[in-house]
């Protein structure tokens, strides 16, 4: 691995030849057209091969319904020129909420999201032409370990014990850890939001299994005794028979997508996708396997993640310049970062054969991000090029890129990771940098609600 670098690249060559250098297998095309592709998604399809990737704003309603920032940010999504649209984690219990103020959809705000897929439908459509009508995917979650439905105190729900995350969430060794007769239960609860999702006008819904929250520590809970944990099939029990159910309750033509964890970077028997004895390396064996085991199950959407953005090494999912506070500077350049993702994700879509996997890690490239995604989607590496970040920061990419050829330089996300230190300090995130009308003055005050709970607890 080389030295960390921030982004200084002013051309094209320049950070092809980066690239070159560090024996990384990332390429750059410069005929930017198959972005502009349609993709089928199930029996839908997606107008072009931009994805939005979920962003959560940690800014709903106390109830979970859309507030003002959640229906500011999907207009501008929606119009910014996406062909698919997924929106961020939405809790499925109150209990699996990440913060006071995430998403959750319920039968008594069912009317209150419909509209706001209505008005993001319109917003679509009046910025981009009446024929353009992106898909709206809703990410189901529960949050597992990360839960903190309410104030500041986490509020941990583990499916087993880990002797290097628990101490960070305040989780004592001898904490009870969730019963099989709760993750029955739960299935029932994805079912009851995926028709919620049906009811208020979404395409489809994502079972969330990434980012080490509650689904895709399951994946990895080597050491839980049970039907849930144990060996693969065990593991993999909660997310096969939840999309079972989720299938049977909403039909062939609702999409169900799973964005999953491919790789963990975390040491066994806690970690998922890594090998043995070295949890820096890549063991495809089992995440092929569940590739196989979702499309065998009727999945019709994939999006692959990596790593635990609330541990150490947030680089794994999210390549970046500058960390949030606390975390180190990675040993490795972003490009080897980025490419990394890119190498999951080209490994996924070609087990996955005619299920579109939509490719993620591209907001740290800038400008040069479309050249990456149309060289990804040319040679089969994935169906869509996902943005996370650039999303908060420049929704109208998709849209430049398709009608303009090109990003504008002075619009990109600079991977500051100040959006990310926003819900370290539990505030409602956007960008600090290129929407900081907004989001500066809300940063600021996350920031000092932080520190004066950090010095007078
Ligand atoms: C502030 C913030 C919120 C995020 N929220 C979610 C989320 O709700 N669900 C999810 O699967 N990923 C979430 N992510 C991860 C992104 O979807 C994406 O995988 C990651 O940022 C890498 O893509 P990028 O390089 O384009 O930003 C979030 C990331 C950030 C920085
Ligand atoms: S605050 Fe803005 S510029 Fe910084 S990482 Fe987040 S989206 Fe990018």
């Amino acid at each position: 691995m080389a030295a960390h670098e921030r982004f200084h690249y002013q051309s094209l060559e320049e950070i092809q030849a980066q690239a070159r250098a560090l024996h990384t297998d990332l390429n750059f095309a410069s005929d930017l057209s198959p972005l502009a592709r349609p993709v089928k998604v199930g029996s839908k399809t997606a107008p072009n091969s931009f994805a939005v990737l979920p962003m959560e704003g940690c800014d709903s309603n106390p109830d979970g319904s859309p507030s003002e920032l959640v229906t500011r940010r999907y207009t501008r999504f929606a119009a910014g020129g996406s062909g698919l649209l997924w929106w961020e984690a939405c809790a499925v219990t109150d209990e699996g909420r990440a913060n006071e103020l995430s998403m959750m959809l319920t039968k008594d705000n069912v009317g209150a999201f419909a509209r706001l897929v209505d008005t993001a439908r319109k917003a679509a459509s009046d910025a981009n032409g009446a024929d353009h009508k992106p898909l709206h995917i809703l990410q189901l979650t529960h949050s597992g370990r990360y839960s903190r439905p309410v104030g500041h105190s986490p509020a941990p729900i583990v499916p087993q014990h880990d002797p290097i995350l628990d101490p960070r969430v305040g989780l004592s060794p001898d904490a009870p850890v969730i019963t099989d007769g709760y993750l029955d239960d739960l299935i029932g609860k994805y079912v009851q939001s995926a028709l919620l999702a049906r009811e208020a006008g979404f395409d489809g819904v994502d079972l969330k299994a990434c980012h080490r929250y509650l689904v895709s520590e399951l994946l990895a809970s080597h050491t839980r005794p049970g039907r849930y944990g144990g060996s693969f099939e065990n593991r993999t029990r909660f997310l096969r028979e939840t999309l079972k159910a989720v299938r049977s309750a909403v039909g062939p033509d609702f999409i169900i997508a799973c964005r999953f964890n491919v790789f963990d970077a975390h040491p066994y028997p806690y970690g998922f996708g890594c090998d043995h004895q070295d949890m820096w390396k890549f063991d495809p064996a089992e995440p092929m396997a569940l590739v196989k085991m979702l499309c065998e199950n009727g999945i019709d959407l994939l999006s692959n993640s990596a790593g635990n953005p609330y541990y150490i090494y947030p680089q794994v999912t999210r390549p970046f310049d500058l960390s949030s506070m606390g975390i180190p500077t990675p040993e490795e350049h972003p490009l080897e970062s980025c490419a990394r993702l890119f190498d999951f994700t080209r490994q996924i879509q070609a087990a996955a054969g005619s299920v579109p996997v939509v490719g993620n890690g591209y907001s740290w490239l800038r400008q040069f991000a479309p050249h990456a995604g149309a060289a990804n989607l040319a040679d089969g590496s994935c169906a869509f090029m996902g943005l996370g970040r650039s999303s908060f920061a420049y929704p109208d990419a998709p849209r430049d890129v398709l009608t303009r050829g090109f990003m504008d330089p002075g619009k990109c996300c600079i991977t500051c990771s100040k959006c990310t230190q926003i819900m370290r300090d539990h505030g409602r995130t956007g960008c600090v940098v290129r929407d900081a009308d907004l989001y500066a003055p809300l940063y600021r005050q996350a920031r000092a609600d932080a520190q004066r709970r950090e010095t007078h607890g």
